[in-house]
């Protein structure tokens, strides 16, 4: 990790908004992405989980652009996946964000994580749901700047060991951070 660019980076002050995901499938399906789970999940799960209605998904622009370009997405989901950590409770996951490919390593990822975890507290005290406090996500192994985003933002590596995706025929982590609101400093 460079610690002199994690001091130095403002992150990009984004604007969420809120989107219909069949809407924007083809517009963001277009961007160039190296992975194919990426448009794999933009189209098989996340639209599943949002059919559920736990789930939320949001474009962000550039708060300062007037042109309100699409610059990245990201969804949230309270979920079971894994209800074997949670002793059966539900809690926060984080299926996918990305930016848009050509705007990478300017700090926008950052910015979309904060976001996604102000959307996890928020669903974490959803009444009746007895939610677990802590969000999970999974990350390839092989994606340097994804685990390096996740761990600037406080996530840590559920199990040292990686789980195989027979799918993408490699493996990744799963990590978590925990949740809670402190008062007097907002989200934490
Ligand atoms: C992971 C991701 C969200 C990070 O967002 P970002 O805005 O690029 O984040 P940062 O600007 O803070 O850069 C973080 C790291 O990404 C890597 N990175 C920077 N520019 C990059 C580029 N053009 N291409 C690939 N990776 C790059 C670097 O390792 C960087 O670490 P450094 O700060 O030590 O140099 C973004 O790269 C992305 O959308 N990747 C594809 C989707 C993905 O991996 N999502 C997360 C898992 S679901």
């Amino acid at each position: 990790m460079s610690e002199s660019r994690k001091i130095d980076v403002v992150p990009v002050p984004i604007f969420p908004v809120p989107a219909i995901i069949q809407r924007v499938i083809p517009q963001i399906c277009s961007w160039p992405f190296e992975d194919s789970y990426i448009p794999r999940l933009l189209k098989n799960d996340i639209p599943q989980r949002l059919q559920k209605g736990k789930a939320g998904f949001w474009l962000y622009t550039d708060a300062a652009d007037p042109k309100k370009e699409v610059i990245g997405f990201g969804a949230i989901d309270v979920c079971l996946n894994y209800d074997y950590v949670t002793g059966n409770r539900h809690h926060p996951h984080i299926p996918l964000l990305a930016c848009r490919p050509d705007m990478r390593g300017k700090g926008i990822g950052p910015s979309i994580v904060k976001h996604l975890i102000g959307e996890a507290v928020l669903r974490s005290f959803w009444p009746g749901l007895n939610c677990y406090p802590v969000v999970f996500l999974e990350v390839y192994t092989d994606n340097v700047g994804g685990i390096k985003t996740y761990q600037r933002a406080g996530f840590q590596n559920l199990s040292d060991e990686p789980t195989y995706d027979p799918k993408e025929k490699k493996s990744y982590f799963v990590m978590t951070r925990s949740l809670s609101i402190a008062p007097e400093q907002g989200i934490t």
